[in-house]
């Protein structure tokens, strides 16, 4: 059986830690592991647009020895018939693991039930793991550890991000506040889960509709778009509900004195972050996105090594 990262409970509090710490090994040297030597190759679909992702799983498996395959959906077969099932099927019979972005989980689903290999999720209508790693690491490159630090989300608390910063976050043993307005809550299955794991690890999880209060003292502050892949069309209306959200120089100040700010980008400047908050001195989104490289280096090695292979 493969392991898969599907969304951010996939990993337990200790493999988690145990990546994290693959990930800056591999940060401090960046071209010295090459377990994908052979070449063996990876397949990348995306069925969303992507920049980050996209790039940083191109560079970060040919950096690995590997080979990196990426497929645009719409030039496949499967909005004319084919089953993401029997595609996954196929692939495994090229590929060493298969990484996607899509809309619903459930297509995922379906690609991981298909698979003999590792699949990993880069980016659904519901988690975005992969940029949590990245999210991780960066808290630690500015904190030093991610057990107890208190991170505040804001802006559109039913989306993906903020699913993964609950799940992803409780597994690191972190205090996560989500503030966002009534209409656009999370998933309450996804909040009891993430409450039940900070049972464990000593984090917390906190809803409330006031910004101020999810900042206050914070050491980490996060948002994202306002409008997510897909949702288009309701914008007008999304930005009106959001704005008392925006992440401005105001809320900054409410927080910790070293509070980092973060944000997985693409940003809507003037959206859900002022220019300010993003070029200003707390703002960590270069080094996050450079992250996601490192993390997802580290994400595959774990994976391959969990079918016997060795990442060490
Ligand atoms: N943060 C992120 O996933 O960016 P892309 O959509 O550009 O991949
Ligand atoms: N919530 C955003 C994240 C983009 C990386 C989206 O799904 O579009």
């Amino acid at each position: 059986m493969s392991r898969h990262l599907l969304r951010d409970d996939d990993l337990s509090p200790a493999e988690q830690t145990e990546l994290l710490d693959l990930a800056e090994r591999l940060r401090a040297d960046r071209h010295g592991h090459r377990p994908l030597a052979g070449p063996a190759s990876v397949a990348v679909l995306f069925d969303k647009p992507s920049l980050r992702t996209r790039v940083s799983f191109e560079v970060g498996i040919a950096e690995l020895g590997g080979n990196p395959v990426i497929i645009d959906s719409q030039g496949t077969h499967f909005g004319r018939g084919e089953t993401l099932g029997d595609a996954a099927a196929v692939l495994s019979r090229y590929v060493t693991a298969i990484v996607m972005r899509t809309f619903g989980d459930d297509r995922l689903a379906e690609v991981a039930a298909g698979a003999s290999v590792p699949v990993v999720n880069a980016l659904t209508d519901g988690f975005h793991p992969c940029q949590l790693l990245a999210d991780l690491l960066t808290v630690r490159q500015r904190h030093g550890a991610t057990a107890g630090v208190t991170l505040a989300y804001l802006g559109d608390t039913g989306n993906n991000m903020a699913h993964s910063y609950l799940l992803a976050g409780a597994t690191a043993g972190m205090h996560v506040r989500l503030a966002g307005p009534a209409g656009f809550a999370p998933d309450p299955a996804v909040v009891t889960r993430a409450g039940q794991i900070a049972a464990r690890t000593g984090g917390s999880v906190t809803l409330t509709p006031d910004a101020g209060e999810a900042v206050a003292g914070a050491q980490v502050l996060a948002t994202d778009t306002w409008t997510s892949m897909g949702q288009e069309s309701d914008g007008r209306e999304r930005h009106r509900a959001f704005l008392p959200y925006q992440l401005d120089t105001k809320l900054v100040a409410a927080a910790g004195p070293e509070v980092c700010v973060l944000h997985c980008l693409p940003a809507h400047r003037g959206e859900e972050i002022t220019d300010e908050v993003i070029d200003g001195p707390h703002s960590a989104v270069l080094d996050q996105a450079e992250n996601r490289l490192h993390a997802q280096k580290a994400l595959l090695s774990w994976l391959l090594a969990q079918r016997g292979g060795a990442y060490r």
